[in-house]
């Protein structure tokens, strides 16, 4: 594993300013962090399945959030987009849980890199802007 790669820790920066929604984040950056520390085969499974229960459920409450507030209607293509993305994730955790199962080996760097790019991907580009328009209805 590379010494040098830092995976993004929790800032004021990735603040969504809604609470569910930093709670659940950073619960993902500290499974990821701790992956990091980790080189456990055993763990990196349970890690993986963690993740892909946790997305499921962070996804619901970030899509139900969008039906409350009217997202789909107001910014279709953002909304589209975003939960486009969502699907994405899912698919591909999904697919490492199955190959983990299978007995493939995957390093630990693959799945801390993926967290990683989601969190700037994503965390911070379509999730910011879902929170910015709550926040503008509230
Ligand atoms: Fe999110
Ligand atoms: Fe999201």
């Amino acid at each position: 594993m590379s010494e040098s790669f830092e995976p993004i820790e929790w800032s004021d920066e990735l603040s969504t300013g809604i609470a569910d929604l930093d709670k659940q984040h950073r619960f993902l950056i500290e499974a990821n962090i701790k992956l990091l520390h980790d080189n456990d085969r055993k763990h990196l499974q349970q890690v993986v399945n963690d993740m892909l229960c946790f997305a499921l459920t962070h996804f619901g409450t970030e899509e139900k959030l969008m039906q409350r507030f009217g997202y789909e209607n107001a910014c279709p293509e953002e909304s589209r987009e975003h939960i486009a993305q969502h699907r994405n994730f899912s698919r591909h955790v999904v697919e490492v849980v199955d190959q983990l199962r299978e007995g493939k080996k995957i390093p630990h760097l693959e799945i801390i890199k993926f967290i990683d790019h989601w969190f700037h991907d994503h965390v911070q580009v379509n999730d910011q802007l879902l929170a910015k328009f709550i926040q503008s209805k509230c």
